[in-house]
């Protein structure tokens, strides 16, 4: 019904979609921000999902309804906290994670949650074993796994362009906002040892998105505090708008 209800409306999104803009009144009284004043349930709801940044997790749960989305993949689960997220608004989610000890914990975290498949590896080669299964589905790719000298980012794209090309929203995290120096974000050293960084950009991702896609629109979206990092968000063309 819900589902009917938003898939009637057109969504016209910002090229930067900035919560803190929203409402500017819970943005100067922090104590009455309305993330802080979920119940006692609030790990359950998804409460430190996105980094502490829930309203991010109602756009995501605004667009998968509206794209008719059913089926999320994480890359880097770390302690499960957005996997949770997704769990409870996504029929199905895989989640992906290269520590052993980082995904026992989440496999042991998530126990309650029927609907969440663990994997423990890399994620490409995760990546390459799962998606062919998925072929039929819609996905939102959440990607998030970074920490080590290895960034998987570019070929995690490629990989999720070899089978679901047109045909999944993709997500990256930590990423740079063009004119915001409020927005943290991530950069890596190009080689160990080395003085030159990667910024993780839309610049940095650009040639791999441009083979997931045969077109594509793309948006920032800004957690009210900024320091939370911002995510890309790639919709296909071909999806209706
Ligand atoms: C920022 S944390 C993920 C946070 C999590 N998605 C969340 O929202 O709570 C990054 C995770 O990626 C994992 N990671 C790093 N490189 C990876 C790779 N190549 N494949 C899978 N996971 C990786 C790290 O071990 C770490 O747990």
């Amino acid at each position: 019904m819900i589902n009917n209800e938003i898939s009637k409306n057109s969504l016209t999104l910002p090229h930067i979609l900035d919560f803190a803009q929203l409402d500017p009144k819970i943005q100067k009284n922090p104590e009455n921000h309305w993330t802080w004043n979920l119940s006692s349930l609030s790990y359950q709801m998804g409460r430190f999902a996105f980094n502490n940044s829930p309203e991010v997790g109602l756009f995501f749960r605004y667009i998968s309804l509206y794209y008719q989305i059913d089926t999320a993949i994480e890359t880097g689960t770390f302690e499960g906290s957005t996997t949770r997220f997704f769990a409870m608004n996504f029929n199905e989610v895989h989640t992906i994670e290269l520590s052993e000890h980082r995904f026992k914990q989440g496999k042991e975290l998530l126990k309650d949650l029927t609907n969440v498949h663990h994997y423990f590896g890399n994620s490409q080669d995760v990546l390459k074993h799962i998606l062919p299964t998925l072929k039929q589905k819609r996905l939102l790719c959440y990607l998030d796994a970074h920490w080590n000298d290895y960034w998987p980012l570019l070929d995690e794209i490629e990989e999720i362009g070899q089978t679901h090309k047109d045909h999944c929203i993709i997500v990256i995290d930590d990423v740079k906002v063009p004119g915001r120096k409020d927005v943290f974000y991530d950069s890596y050293r190009k080689q160990s040892g080395s003085d030159e960084y990667l910024e993780c950009s839309y610049e940095f991702a650009k040639s791999k998105l441009d083979g997931a896609f045969s077109g594509y629109h793309y948006h920032y979206v800004v957690p009210q505090n900024p320091e939370m990092r911002a995510k890309l968000v790639v919709i296909p063309h071909k999806w209706k708008d």
